[in-house]
């Protein structure tokens, strides 16, 4: 039988998609490497078919190998046997454990029959969220921005792991960049924070991404003729004083041309005052990063 790998979306429960929502609901057993994956596969899937899997917090090369041996061997016998999942995140082959399972599976047990069910990914939805439109003939690069590390070079990034906000922060703003951050963007756990001020987002979560855009970038579009022409529809000044809403309202990208963060008008939202952000959030995020097993920057 089959062993699917199962995107879930960034979070929120009903941005599985429907062919990974009928895989949840039909197989034997469903394997989850955290606790946000779980909670996700929780709401289409009845806890005794969940299959918790252990994963050692560390980056030591040689425990998370066995670890995924482990995974494996316990995974392939009831794969051989009917169906079964292995739920991620986002989507499985985008930065993600799948790929951990997949190689050990092949190495171990090539026997095995294996699918995947591609996912909504953060690459693509923080789009949505922090209101950015990469339009056609648009580059766009995904790095990684772990420890305070600030890549530069493209003209547009997406930066997964931004661990320590205002460090990167610096470091692209001195490169030219214009940054935008979100935080748990779909999720159901912990609240979505998307801001242009890494002051407010210090405190460290895994699930944090930032958009970076040279300041200097210039994009012409037909549609951009709106913007001046009082004929055709509003000028800038007219939508951006009427609230801003056709370049704003939930996360829609605005019609005359990508603005930067703050004139996109994205509803750039702060935590609570009484936000339980130091406990929750973070007891969460590392968990869940080294329960992925992802602990180690090295570990591929
Ligand atoms: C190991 S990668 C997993 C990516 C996932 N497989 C996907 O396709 O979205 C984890 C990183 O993705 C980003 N990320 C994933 N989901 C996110 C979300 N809902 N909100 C903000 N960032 C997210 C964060 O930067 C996080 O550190």
């Amino acid at each position: 039988m089959t062993l699917y790998g199962v995107g879930l979306g960034p979070g929120e429960a009903d941005l599985v998609t429907v062919r990974g929502k009928r895989i949840l609901e039909d197989a034997d057993v469903v394997y989850s490497p955290g606790r946000l994956s779980r909670t996700v596969a929780l709401e289409h899937v009845p806890e005794e078919r969940i299959g918790d899997l252990e994963f050692p917090m560390t980056r030591d090369e040689e425990k998370l190998r066995a670890a995924w041996k482990e995974a494996a061997a316990e995974i392939a016998p009831n794969a051989r046997e009917g169906d079964v999942a292995f739920v991620t995140l986002g989507d499985p082959n985008v930065y993600s454990t799948f790929g951990h399972l997949r190689r050990t599976i092949d190495a171990f047990h090539p026997d095995i029959d294996l699918e995947i069910v591609p996912g909504v990914s953060a690459v693509t939805a923080f789009a949505t969220a922090l209101g950015v439109e990469i339009e056609a003939g648009a580059g766009l690069s995904l790095r990684e921005a772990a420890s305070g590390a600030s890549p530069t070079g493209p003209d547009r990034m997406i930066l997964f792991k931004v661990t320590d906000a205002p460090a990167t922060h610096a470091g692209l703003v001195e490169a030219g960049y214009e940054v935008t951050y979100g935080r748990r963007l779909f999720m159901e756990q912990g609240e979505t924070l998307v801001t242009d001020d890494p002051a407010e987002i210090d405190e460290r979560d895994y699930y944090t991404l930032a958009y970076a855009e040279k300041a200097d970038l210039e994009i012409e579009q037909a549609t951009a003729a709106f913007r001046t022409d009082g004929t055709d529809g509003p000028s800038s000044d007219e939508s951006i004083a009427d609230g801003g809403s056709e370049s704003t309202v939930a996360g829609r990208p605005s019609a005359n041309g990508p603005l930067s963060g703050r004139e996109r008008g994205v509803e750039f939202r702060s935590l609570p005052e009484d936000s339980d952000v130091d406990g929750t959030l973070v007891d969460l995020e590392r968990a869940e990063g080294c329960e992925h097993g992802d602990c180690s920057e090295h570990w591929y």
